[in-house]
């Protein structure tokens, strides 16, 4: 039977979070044709497929808005790891390492390399890289961005240097083709070796064509330990200077002579927001997660091997026990693990909550789906928020929770008809248990899926029911509409 009272996904008896802030609802929700066709009493209306939500919590499906995810969507389209965490959209291109561009053949530096596909697998245009996703398609929707280190590694052939004006008219070139192929931003991550040399003003020569079409700058800051708040003011200043939104990622402070600054950069960042447009996202963990660095300065602290091309058989091994073993130092233990990625214990959580819960904080996992022993973040990172910080601790509200992942990263990702339950928006739709949902993964087991999560729907299709994936892969690639 087909008719107004038919639709294609009903789900009943729900209390709905709708995204918006707004406390939550008794309300069923339809979809019809991909969309929310209905939010209501719908008592009486018939579905091809019902789910019954008595008892649990009917959300928006949570966006993430920092990961890695750019290969592992092509390798890996069902994405266990974010689907099963109620994700139904990824911000992708983070870090100033994408996917695509990259030139063929050549080695990659790190961090760029824990992208890299290999040999012809390689993307040497956006719009490959798009198009390959849109044929595919995986399993989330995908909000792609470029890397700023991905131009220079095409352009530049020495990287430890500011890029010439010459270089700097060809990088813009390049961030052109990926605008108008569909990238929402360009991502720099200044803090890593193949960008460091980036000036100020190499980036800000870089990111001109951003403007136009008000598309983001998003940075990972030259510097998140002693001088911070150096490296927060001169995001404002390439934001300022090319007249586009600027997205501080994971906000963060490292190595306990910093703990407590989050005070005074989180009351920077509200006052500059008085001025241009600034957003920020960070993670729920006091740990933080990349490649494994090879200079003293950046191996202080505990750290542990979450991948190692060169040493599988020391995932999650202690970087020191492994230096001692070997007999050298930890700088050298580096070196032979390499290419290698690790975690670093490196945070206060008094400085992680203050920021989870400053207003304008995005959730984002930043998790690297990379080897057996990733940071639990990217198994973990949104039902920690829900079960943890908002129903354990009390950090906020669970609709302050839920609008962190969905309503508030939809506006600043300029995602129109997503990120809300309303009629008419897409149905991109997760369903959980308030009392019982949790993230599971933990340092010591970081591959588990989380607890609690009933159903996820995506574009109007269950992608997960009941802790088991229905292989649907019904994601989109999401561009960005203009806010003028
Ligand atoms: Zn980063
Ligand atoms: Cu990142």
């Amino acid at each position: 039977m087909t008719g107004t009272n038919h639709y294609d996904l009903l789900i009943r008896g729900g209390t709905v979070i709708d995204g918006t802030r707004r406390p939550r609802f008794a309300a069923d929700v339809a979809v019809r044709g991909g969309r929310i066709a209905a939010v209501g009493d719908l008592r009486g209306c018939t579905a091809a497929q019902t789910i019954d939500a008595t008892g649990r919590i009917v959300a928006p499906g949570f966006i993430d808005s920092h990961t890695h995810d750019d290969q592992a969507l092509i390798s890996e389209p069902d994405v266990p790891f974010k689907i099963s965490q109620g994700v139904t959209t990824v911000v992708t291109g983070n870090c100033g390492i994408s996917a695509a561009p990259l030139r063929p053949g050549a080695e990659l530096p790190m961090p760029l390399k824990l992208l890299d596909a290999g040999g012809g697998g390689r993307f040497t245009t956006f719009r490959a890289y798009l198009d390959a996703l849109e044929a595919l398609p995986p399993a989330v929707n995908v909000v792609p961005m470029v890397g700023h280190t991905n131009l220079r590694t095409i352009v530049m052939d020495d990287l430890d240097r500011p890029a010439t004006p010459d270089e700097a008219a060809a990088m813009r070139a390049l961030l052109e083709e990926a605008l108008a192929a569909g990238a929402v931003g360009m991502s720099t991550g200044t803090y890593y070796p193949p960008a460091a040399a980036a000036t100020t003003d190499e980036v800000i020569a870089v990111s001109r064509p951003l403007a136009a079409r008000r598309a983001l700058y998003v940075a990972h800051i030259r510097n998140e330990a002693d001088r911070c708040m150096e490296a927060v003011e001169e995001t404002f200043q390439i934001g300022r200077e090319v007249g586009t939104p600027v997205l501080l990622s994971h906000h963060k402070h490292m190595r306990q002579a910093n703990f407590g600054k989050s005070v005074a950069t989180l009351r920077r960042i509200e006052e500059e927001m008085r001025c241009q447009c600034v957003s920020l996202d960070c993670y729920p963990y006091t740990a933080s997660s990349t490649m494994l660095h090879l200079d003293e300065e950046r191996l202080q602290g505990r750290i542990t091997i979450a991948s190692s091309e060169a040493h599988p058989e020391l995932q999650g091994k202690d970087l020191q026990d492994i230096a001692d073993a070997w007999g050298v130092s930890r700088v050298e233990a580096s070196r032979r693990l390499q290419p290698a990625s690790a975690i670093y214990y490196s945070m206060d959580e008094a400085d992680v909550q203050r920021i989870l819960a400053f207003e304008p904080t995005m959730v984002g996992s930043d998790g690297i789906p990379t080897g057996e022993r990733p940071h639990p973040r990217l198994w973990g990172t949104f039902p920690r928020v829900l079960g943890r910080y908002s129903r354990d601790i009390g950090l906020f509200p669970l609709e302050t929770a839920v609008w962190k992942m969905t309503g508030l990263t939809a506006q600043v990702f300029g995602l129109e008809g997503r990120g809300a339950i309303t009629e008419g928006h897409r149905a991109d739709i997760t369903v959980f248990d308030a009392q019982t949902v949790r993230d599971v993964a933990d340092y010591d087991n970081p591959v588990a899926p989380a607890e609690g999560i009933d159903a996820v729907v995506v574009n109007g299709v269950v992608a997960y029911l009941h802790g088991t994936h229905t292989r649907a892969r019904s994601g989109q690639v999401l561009r960005r509409t203009p806010v003028l």
